[in-house]
């Protein structure tokens, strides 16, 4: 049967040749305020500014984990103003007499904690807060911040845009990997998952649209109209969204009962609805090679043409730059086990989110009139780009397991030669234990965090096979790896 040429989208827009050295930096950070401790035995210390993500180390923020963020998000397209609020429930981790959050641009109004004003300040990307009073290791705090402005797009080490982003009828909140402190202040770093509320209020005739379901639309004051979402599972908060503007909106259900809800831009309604006719099976094939569809709603977020340089695979709803196919559907919603439920404890473990769902898409093709998945390894090792385009990527420029910079987070290696790791296992142990695997990884770690260890002491414990040498040719070697 005659192929047709599979297109795999990766997000990277920097190229590379071979990299020598890896360069990421190692600058640790620490508390902007003084710790204004006067000696006495209660009192508390600054949380930490960041939490050493090797990439992005002053993502996060160390002394509290965040239980659920409430926000109020008002926008209107006409002026491109953002007024928020954000309210977050949190748990100390020490005594702390200040916290930092990851926070850019806009203009910070006023920030109470337990209903007490608290004084901020602000260097770069951190918020730093020091409550009236310290608050007490194990104690469940609530921190309120009003703020308002002009949000403008955060810029990614490798050149892409994340952020608020505007578009050509509204605009759109995303987050990876560092993006979501453009539009809500927060422990941005996916090791620090918590429960949402979003709420958006936008003028009469827009839809807003968010994570989770959607608990209620009411018209309020001002000829405006208020969306209430609600994600009832854990989020790392680069998976965070909100996109405003004229969709046209379809509700229903899959066939295992899961609610279903896409917005898509009237403009590319007719392209997308091939794809989006096949989501239900798409979950439901999902569910049955991972585990159960991880969350409680499923949909799709289709923004205007170009909007975005790149999918993302956002909770529930990934976004779309304009029409979506099959196989990138089936890519944003593999993310929904690998990288939503089970998330990455580090910016250096993207592989276990990227790999796992290009491999996902070699799967869904080998049962559904694509190439075996060993044709494509085989087709990549040799350089073929008739069965694969990647075999023309630079899949080869680096080890998956270690991205030489922040800015190759999203490089082809973490795709393809992902994929072509767990092919390599899926080898060594035969079919069997390999979808075992897959589907006991995304069980045991559901709604958790893992990194790339976790991941290979998992992998040799599940199947009892010695993988060493997988994981030092194909994870961690720095050549171009031969076929085995
Ligand atoms: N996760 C997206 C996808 O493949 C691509 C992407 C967007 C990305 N922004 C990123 C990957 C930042 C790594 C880091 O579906
Ligand atoms: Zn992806």
């Amino acid at each position: 049967m005659e192929h047709p040429r599979i297109i795999r989208r990766t997000k990277r827009t920097t190229r590379l040749t071979r990299l020598a050295a890896p360069t990421v930096s190692a600058v640790l950070s620490v508390a902007v305020l003084a710790t204004g401790c006067t000696g006495s035995t209660v009192q508390g210390r600054p949380g930490a500014s960041g939490v050493r993500d090797p990439y992005f180390p002053r993502a996060g923020n160390g002394g509290y984990q965040v239980e659920h963020y409430d926000l109020n998000l008002a926008y209107d397209p006409a002026d491109g103003r953002l007024h928020g609020t954000a309210v977050i429930t949190a748990r100390a981790e020490q005594g702390l007499s200040s916290f930092n959050l990851d926070f850019s641009g806009l203009k910070v109004e006023g920030v109470e904690v337990q209903g007490a004003g608290a004084r901020h300040n602000r260097s770069g990307t951190e918020l730093t807060v020091r409550p009236a009073k310290d608050l007490k290791k194990g104690e469940v705090f609530r921190t309120e911040i009003d703020y308002s402005g002009r949000p403008k797009p955060v810029v990614d080490p490798d050149g892409s845009e994340e952020g608020w982003i505007a578009t050509a009828d509204g605009a759109v909140g995303v987050g990876e990997p560092v993006g979501s402190m453009g539009w809500f202040p927060g422990n941005h770093h996916p090791s620090d998952k918590a429960t949402y509320d979003i709420k958006l209020t936008v003028p009469k005739g827009y839809e807003a649209v968010s994570n989770g379901a959607l608990r209620s639309r009411t018209d309020v004051a001002d000829g405006r109209t208020e969306f209430a979402w609600h994600s009832a599972e854990p989020m790392a908060s680069y998976l965070a969204t909100a996109a405003i503007g004229k969709f046209d909106v379809t509700t229903g259900r899959t066939p295992s009962g899961i609610p279903l809800y896409n917005a898509v831009t009237p403009a590319e309604s007719a392209k997308s609805a091939p794809a989006l006719e096949r989501l239900p099976e798409i979950v439901e094939w999902g569910s049955a090679k991972f585990g159960p569809y991880p969350f409680d709603t499923v949909g799709t977020i289709v923004l205007p043409g170009g909007t975005l340089g790149y999918a993302l695979e956002t909770q529930t709803k990934p976004v779309y730059p304009g029409a979506p196919d099959e196989n990138l559907i089936l890519h944003e919603l593999a993310h929904q086990w690998f990288g939503n439920s089970v998330s990455p404890k580090s910016w250096k473990d993207m592989w276990l989110n990227e790999g796992f769902a290009t491999y996902a898409e070699w799967l869904w093709a080998e049962e559904h009139d694509g190439p075996t998945a060993q044709r494509r390894f085989e087709a990549i090792v040799d350089g073929d780009a008739t069965v694969d385009q990647a075999a023309d990527s630079e899949w080869d420029a680096f080890p998956p397991a270690a991205p030489p910079g922040p800015e190759h987070i999203s490089g082809d290696p973490v795709y393809v030669r992902g994929a072509m790791v767990l092919h390599r296992i899926r080898q060594e142990v035969g079919d069997e234990k390999f979808f075992a695997l897959l589907r006991g990884w995304a069980t045991d770690h559901r709604h958790g965090n893992a990194s790339t260890a976790d991941f290979t002491a998992y992998a040799q414990r599940h199947t009892g096979h010695d993988l060493k040498k997988v994981w030092d040719v194909w994870l961690y070697g720095k050549d171009r790896p031969k076929a085995p």
